[in-house]
């Protein structure tokens, strides 16, 4: 049984226009919403929806009901199935206790409080928008109809200090805080973050609210105020406009990543509605993982400017180690005074649509951009650029994609596929030491050659500790699971995994998501090692197969750590006989 009290609390914090807004497509119509009923067939309007009332009714059919009722009658859910879907869009716990026993309301862990912090608020922003005609021109204005603004929940939260008082239970609540909706300023004042800003709500991939972007309506700065980090709240994890776009991004096989919030709900507007937009952060790993699950094809599409250009790059560089085959990646450049939005309003939907068919892959932006940083019109440019591209064949498995890329590589620096293999460092599951270089050599060449040796290795020593560093920093609980033996080889890698060893036991289970950590880390002196690896970091979910990955790298650095030791024995051994 579910306590009717809850029922009612519920339906008290669901809106019946989004609820219904996810199935119908509504337009205001006064004071109400209307659309062509979805239980009769019919031409002209009849069904309307009242966000006072909280109910909906058609004229023609004499459907009726509240949001629950329209889950059950229209998407066919039973009881318990709607409620749930409900409670969890607004972050509420349904209780499962007999009834009788539970007192008073529904229990909440932290997290899901925190949501519903965040939807109070987002409903607050939302109702303030409806009451504020300045913010309304803005949006349309900016060619932003209601529609739109509602499928994305937008809001505005008005100038002043503490106008959140009104909309949440309790202000003075340390929650208010973590949730990233006040800030305590000097001398303990609680005041509201967001002021005199038009609101995006963020959400997750489920529709629940997670966070905010607020933009101001005219010049100020910051032009866009975000969410802090919270736990609710990781900004490399979080793809805006996921929730609404992920319909059509299934049916589109085929998903737009932008830069901009505007971009995407511009996008949207339009008709192209499989679009996301990163948060103010670059593209990462985890984001771009998680748009392969759902669609085959990525196209990122970035401003014009150089800001963009950089942008692009970094995409790449995440998008790498995310590659299989079978996935693909493109680019998209705009001319360079435009951004997705000015682009798609001033010439539609069709042309953008065109233009996406011609993105350029990103086999083709690679190579282009290393022309580009290095010319190969010289021998010193051609060298120069092997090396640049050498990294990036390190965090590209998807093994067609890397023949073809090492392929158009020779193409460009002149030399045949079997002249350029040795300079290229093998996929990353491969062993990276050459047998050239193991203990077997040294004992024939003597010791001469082998004490020169740990120098060469060295060079070649990067990938098993790289590795190791990269899925620390990507997950660092797995610090616990490396119980292997500290690296001994010589190496800045290796080094720089033993101090990353360190920090990580030093602050013990580390819940730490990768940016704070790497942040932590500036200043040691591997410091711009972990940025460069955060940067190529594969993303490894939570899944088995990622944990095998990380097993597997763990075989390779031990395989190698017991092949150098075994080295200096031998070295120190011919040592001691001369
Ligand atoms: P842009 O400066 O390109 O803005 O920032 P925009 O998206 O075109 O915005 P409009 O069209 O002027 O409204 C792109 C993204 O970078 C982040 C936001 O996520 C923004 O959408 N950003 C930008 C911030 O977080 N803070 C800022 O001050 C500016
Ligand atoms: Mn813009």
């Amino acid at each position: 049984m579910i306590p009717n009290d809850f029922i009612q609390t519920l339906l008290s914090r669901v809106d019946i226009v989004d609820v219904i807004e996810r199935y119908v497509p509504l337009k205001k119509a006064g004071a109400n919403f209307a659309a062509c009923c979805p239980f009769h067939n019919e031409k002209s309007p009849s069904f309307t929806v009242s966000p006072t009332k909280q109910f909906y009714h058609c004229f023609g059919c004499g459907a009726h009901g509240t949001a629950i009722g329209f889950l059950i009658e229209h998407a066919g859910m039973t009881f318990p199935e709607a409620v749930e879907q409900l409670a969890q869009q607004v972050g509420l716990t349904v209780p499962r206790a007999a009834a009788g026993t539970e007192s008073a309301g529904p229990r909440k862990d932290e997290l899901t409080y925190l949501s519903d912090l965040l939807d109070a608020a987002a409903t607050y922003y939302k109702n303030q928008l409806r009451a504020t005609p300045r913010a309304i021109d803005y949006l349309k204005q900016r060619g932003l109809t209601g529609e739109i603004a509602a499928r994305f929940r937008l809001g505005f939260a008005p100038d002043g200090w503490q106008n959140l008082e009104t909309a949440v239970p309790d202000y003075g609540d340390k929650a208010m805080e973590t949730a990233g909706l006040v800030i305590i300023g000097d001398g303990g004042r609680r005041y509201d973050r967001f002021r005199d800003r038009i609101m995006f709500p963020i959400t997750d991939a489920q529709g629940r609210i997670i966070g905010f972007g607020g933009r101001v309506l005219d010049h100020g700065e910051p032009k866009y105020l975000n969410s802090p980090e919270t736990p609710l709240f990781i900004k490399g994890r979080e793809l805006y406009g996921l929730f609404q776009a992920r319909h059509a991004i299934r049916d589109a096989g085929n998903v737009i990543v932008v830069e901009g919030y505007m971009d995407a709900v511009a996008l949207a507007q339009q008709g192209v509605e499989y679009v996301v937009a990163t948060l103010g952060t670059a593209t990462t790993g985890d984001h771009v993982k998680k748009l392969f699950r759902q669609a085959d094809r990525i196209v990122f599409c970035f401003d014009g400017d150089a800001a963009g250009q950089r942008a692009a790059w970094r995409a790449l560089e995440n998008a790498l180690p995310a590659l299989t085959d079978g996935k693909e990646a493109a680019f998209l450049f705009l001319p360079e005074e435009h951004d997705p939005d000015s682009y798609v309003r001033e010439f539609g939907r069709a042309a953008f649509e065109e233009l996406l068919g011609e993105a350029m892959p990103l086999s083709d932006y690679f190579i282009r951009e290393l022309e580009r940083r290095h010319a190969p019109a010289t021998a010193e440019g051609r060298a120069a650029l092997v090396t640049a591209a050498k990294p990036y064949f390190e965090s590209l498995a998807a093994p067609v994609l890397r023949l073809l890329l090492k392929k158009r590589l020779a193409d460009t620096v002149g030399l045949t596929e079997t002249e350029l293999a040795p300079l290229l460092p093998a996929a990353i599951q491969k062993p990276l030491l050459p047998p050239s270089n193991g203990p077997e050599s040294t004992r024939r060449s003597g010791s001469s050659r082998g004490s020169r040796a740990p120098g060469v290795q060295a060079q070649t020593a990067a990938g098993p500790y790289l590795a190791i560093i990269r899925y620390l920093l990507q997950r660092p609980s797995l610090a616990t699971s490396f119980v292997e033996a500290s690296p001994k080889h010589p190496s800045r890698e290796a080094r720089a995994l033993n101090v990353l060893l360190a920090h990580l036991r030093e602050h013990g289970e580390p819940t730490l998501a990768t940016g704070p950590l790497v942040e932590a880390l500036q200043n040691t002196e591997f410091g711009a090692i972990y940025q460069r690896t955060s940067r190529l970091i594969a993303d490894m979910g939570d899944t088995g197969e990622d944990e095998a990955a990380f097993l597997d790298a763990l075989t390779r650095y031990r395989i190698f750590e017991q092949k150098f030791s075994q080295h200096q024995e031998l070295s120190r051994r011919n040592d001691d006989q001369l």
